[in-house]
């Protein structure tokens, strides 16, 4: 398969007479997709039922005729002003039960039906109009779901909804009451209509009412995206896309991929390395104009994994793209530097290497007005390049020359299991557990070992062909996946099978794996600066399990206790720190004969079916192989 260019871009914020030769520099530097649209619902319906299609109807018209395929937007995450007057309760009130106002963008409660009725309507309309337009090759649904926090709303439209929902899923309330544990401090109900969301309690609200209602809040994402799903696939065959989000849990990216056809994301690497990663202010300084060297790999290999809740076959995982990709300084994050020279060129290329079919660059020109005017496109302002056009054009010639690379199956499967955020979310017990951080540290060493990652989901079934599993964190292991992780060498833990489904204790105390004799007896968490000395010169940070059972004990705290002990399947009772989990790692390829290396700061591997990438993430040369690759740089070579 050709690996593809694309971008992102706004006909209804430039003057028409400048569409066409847009259009043609868009050609010129090697993009053949452009995604539109997805904001542009007032120009659309400018007022209720009163449509203006002449526009689109031109500007889809002038990119096609440049051979540019479009990818149309649905414009649901911005609903224009008229329809807070038709739908007044429409808007998503926050967790202190405040409204979340109009004059920004996804001003929506996922749990207002008359909401969805306006999107499924919009949805239609669309689909209705540009559904058999050759030049519509692709529909993006919404924009980015869960950003900017409104995954969850407190509305009296949500509490309506999760009170059916809960009556749905328990049946009575006595058997709510026992799932949730409510005799504890008189919390019991008697009737599903005075449940109220658990928000604005006293105190802690019960963990398994907050884990409910995440996962309603989540189910509620996926029945807004299946619902356009189910309008635009009655009138249009072009795949369908939504573009997901950098370290997003809110919502399970598993169920919502399983009604499209391709699963992307948005890759602001400098911004996510400043907004919403952790790391030592030096570590973060070394990579400001780079972003983190591990952070767009895991994403790509957790949205190839939900590409193929899809439906795609293959093993490696499904189809999946960047929708947008950061060109030059965002506008958004606390600081905000600009990329190094060949930045723009390096995250297209690891993206591919990773198995994307395509990288949209966002966006066209950089808006000279409004909230993103700070934020970089591939031309300025003034329609001049930008520095990252010629960035784009290099890819497009390269990847001209380049044959199909390929996804390789990786030799090491990592569960990532959104429940289980929500589970820690709801019930940190440290304020430093957090799914993704436990799930990315274990990312992260094997990265720093040059090992290939697939990310799998909770319901994996088959993982007989890898070499090694790592399920941290995993909240309740469902017994398919219990049997998965028993047919490969698999490491679990900390934290894993510890709870029930309702976020409770289980008797016997957990893990409940066949084959693996341990009981995690007590559960400590430890304060930054703190540290569990390891016999092996190691540390445990943040988290430690003390275990008590007759398993093989593989290695032990300074102080005698275990630490990770198992067989098949090994049990992990601590939160390693990095270097630490670098040495399990490690000591578990060469127990195995798996092939790992020792990289330079900054550099990465990918392998693919034919070729290894090599990523400089540095901002200095460095050498692999005897080969000095630039600050920046990419090489790659044949397998
Ligand atoms: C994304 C969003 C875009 C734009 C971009 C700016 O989160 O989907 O619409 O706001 O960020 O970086």
């Amino acid at each position: 398969m050709k690996r593809t260019l694309g971008v992102c871009y706004y006909p209804e914020h430039w003057p028409e007479d400048i569409w066409a030769d847009d259009a043609a520099r868009m050609v010129a530097a090697g993009i053949s997709w452009v995604r539109i649209g997805e904001f542009a619902w007032s120009r659309i319906e400018p007022k209720p039922d009163q449509f203006d299609f002449d526009w689109l109807d031109r500007a889809i018209d002038t990119l096609g005729a440049a051979g540019l395929k479009v990818i149309l937007g649905t414009p649901t995450a911005t609903p224009p002003r008229w329809m807070l007057d038709k739908h007044p309760d429409m808007l998503a009130v926050d967790a202190e039960g405040r409204p979340r106002g109009f004059g920004s963008r996804r001003h929506y409660c996922f749990s207002h039906q008359g909401y969805r009725a306006e999107s499924k309507r919009i949805t239609a309309i669309l689909a209705d109009r540009y559904g058999k337009d050759p030049h519509i090759a692709a529909w993006q649904t919404d924009n980015e779901y869960a950003c900017h926090d409104t995954t969850r709303s407190y509305s009296f439209a949500a509490t309506q909804g999760f009170q059916q929902w809960l009556a749905q899923k328990y049946q009575s309330p006595d058997a709510l009451n026992r799932a949730w544990g409510n005799v504890f401090w008189s919390m019991e109900y008697d009737d599903f209509a005075d449940i109220d969301l658990p928000n604005l309690t006293v105190t802690e609200p019960n963990h398994p009412h907050v884990l409910d209602f995440y996962r309603y809040s989540s189910d509620m994402v996926a029945d807004f995206n299946r619902e356009q799903v189910a309008e635009i696939r009655e009138r249009s065959t072009a795949p369908i896309i939504h573009n997901y989000m950098g370290r997003e849990t809110s919502f399970d990216h598993f169920k919502v991929g399983a009604d499209l056809d391709i699963a992307s994301w948005d890759s602001y690497p400098i911004g996510f390395l400043s907004d919403r990663l952790e790391g030592d202010p030096d570590f973060k300084a070394r990579f400001m104009r780079q972003g983190h060297p591990d952070n767009q790999a895991f994403h790509h290999d957790l949205y190839r994994a939900v590409g193929r809740a899809g439906g795609n076959p293959s093993p490696a995982g499904g189809r999946w793209w960047i929708m947008e990709q950061q060109p030059g300084p965002v506008n958004w994050a606390p600081y905000n530097p600009a990329p190094l020279p060949g930045m723009a060129r390096l995250w297209a290329w690891e993206a591919f290497a990773h198995g994307a079919e395509t990288v949209c660059y966002f966006r066209w020109r950089q808006a000279p007005f409004a909230q993103e005017q700070m934020h970089a496109g591939l031309l300025r302002p003034d329609s001049a390049d930008a520095p990252a056009l010629a960035e784009c054009l290099q890819v497009a010639r390269e990847i001209e020359d380049m044959p199909d690379v390929g996804t390789a199956k990786a030799d090491v499967a990592l569960v990532f299991d959104y429940e289980s955020a929500w589970a820690w979310e709801a019930q940190p017990q440290g304020a430093d557990f957090d799914q993704f951080r436990l799930a990315f540290a274990a990312y992260r060493a094997c990265r720093r070992l040059g090992l290939n990652v697939d990310i799998v989901p909770p319901n994996a079934t088959d993982l007989s062909d890898y070499k090694f599993a790592l399920a941290p964190g995993i909240m309740a292991l469902s017994a398919p996946l219990k049997k998965a992780l028993g047919t490969t060498l698999s490491l679990i833990g900390p934290r894993t099978d510890t709870k029930t489904e309702h976020i409770s204790i289980p008797t016997p105390m957990g893990p409940n794996v066949d084959g693996l004799d341990v009981t995690v007896t007590l559960t400590e968490s430890i304060p930054p600066q703190a540290s569990i000395p390891l016999e092996n010169g190691g540390q445990f940070v943040h988290w430690r399990e003390v275990l008590e059972g007759g398993a093989t004990v593989r290695l032990r705290t300074a102080d005698g206790i275990p630490a990770i002990a198992g067989d098949t399947v090994r049990y992990l009772a601590g939160w390693p720190d990095d270097s630490t989990w670098e040495t399990i790692l490690r000591d578990l390829c060469d127990e195995i004969g798996l092939t790992h290396h020792t990289l330079p700061d900054g550099l990465r591997l990918r392998d693919t079916d034919t070729h290894r990438f090599v990523f400089n993430y540095a901002p200095e040369p460095l050498t692999w192989n005897s080969t000095e690759i630039p600050a920046a740089g990419v090489h790659w070579e044949a397998l």
